[in-house]
């Protein structure tokens, strides 16, 4: 099956409604780019999120999927191009602007409270009160049932919501923040690699809850550099390299093998093995990287070249 990639074009007409030519995107990106100073950390990059869908953002170390999400999560302003909130342009001042907007980012190092409980952190910063005036006080119970009950809802069973969160596993850290965002009527949930430090039955779970809150609706931009945990799950694939998109696809478009061939880059495995041969010694990683570059190969020889 051929890669083929979704040119701009198309991404752009797609955006218009072609009746009463409003935007249709929850969110989409045009060509946008930073630097930070002298560093390009991002270049002419675009994308779309759609109500009820989930784009990956793929790539290594540096590729600058971070500085992506921070435009979107408003931590930074992009430098090039333009940020659509729902067909509106957008430069988003700080975290609050985006959040006001509808955008809830769940990062890695999850800003929870390890000794509170559950219903605490689920409600941290937005707790409900009673009574007025002096007489205000926390509604212990009534945050207690909904988180109960919004965690049941997504899937999530928790025996005791009393609990302190620092107590769970790291996955169900990362449920219980998707089951928050979605509560708090977030329209695009940011995922920051959810799956990055958890094995692969916890990666399992926080995938399915990826799906739930799909179907619930949001858009979800699920960034990782695992094609694995990307491709059951994601409507659409933006692989970033350096800064710069490397491809841009529709599920339909492209196979497991081929994302996972565009990640590696055959190329660099090469360079790899030839380098570390040079260095001598290896034996076995040579041999372990060659069958990778071997692998890598025969998948590409089944489709076209890209990037
Ligand atoms: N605040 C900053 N100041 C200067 N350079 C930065 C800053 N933040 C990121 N960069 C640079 O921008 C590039 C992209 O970084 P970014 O953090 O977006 O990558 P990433 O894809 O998130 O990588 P990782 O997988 O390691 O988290 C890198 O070269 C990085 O060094
Ligand atoms: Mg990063």
């Amino acid at each position: 099956m051929n890669a083929k990639a979704i040119d701009q074009e198309t991404l752009l007409q797609n955006e218009r409604d072609p009746l009463t030519h409003t935007p249709v995107h929850l969110l989409s990106l045009e060509g946008v780019g930073k630097h930070y100073g002298n560093i390009i950390a991002l270049s002419d990059v675009t994308m779309a999120v759609d109500n009820g869908r989930v784009t990956c953002v793929l790539g290594d170390n540096g590729a600058g999927k971070s500085t992506l999400i921070k435009i979107i999560a408003g931590l930074h302003q992009h430098d090039d191009g333009v940020l659509n909130i729902m067909g509106e342009e957008r430069k988003f001042g700080s975290p609050r602007d985006a959040l006001d907007a509808g955008i809830a980012t769940v990062y890695q190092d999850l800003a929870v409270v390890p000794l509170m409980p559950i219903w605490r952190n689920f409600f941290l910063g937005s707790e409900l009160t009673k009574g007025f005036g002096p007489f205000k006080y926390m509604d212990v119970e009534q945050m207690k049932a909904i988180t109960l009950k919004e965690l049941a809802e997504m899937g999530i069973d928790l025996r005791d919501v009393e609990q302190p969160i620092g107590q769970l596993s790291g996955g169900e850290r990362q449920c219980v923040a998707i089951a928050r965002a979605v509560y708090f009527g977030a329209k695009v949930l940011i995922l920051d690699e959810p799956t990055a430090a958890l094995g692969v039955k916890q990666s399992g779970v926080v995938l399915r809850y990826i799906l739930q809150a799909r179907d619930r609706g949001l858009g979800v931009i699920f960034i990782t550099h695992n094609p694995h945990h990307a491709f059951p799950v994601g409507d659409r694939f933006l692989l970033l390299k350096r800064g710069k998109s490397i491809g841009y696809y529709d599920k339909k478009d492209i196979t497991l093998d081929e994302l996972t061939a565009q990640m590696a880059g055959g190329a660099e495995l090469a360079e790899l093995a030839h380098e570390l041969e040079q260095l001598g010694g290896h034996g076995d990683v040579v041999k372990e990287v060659k069958a990778e570059v071997a692998d890598v190969d025969s998948v590409n020889a089944g489709g076209p070249k890209h990037a």
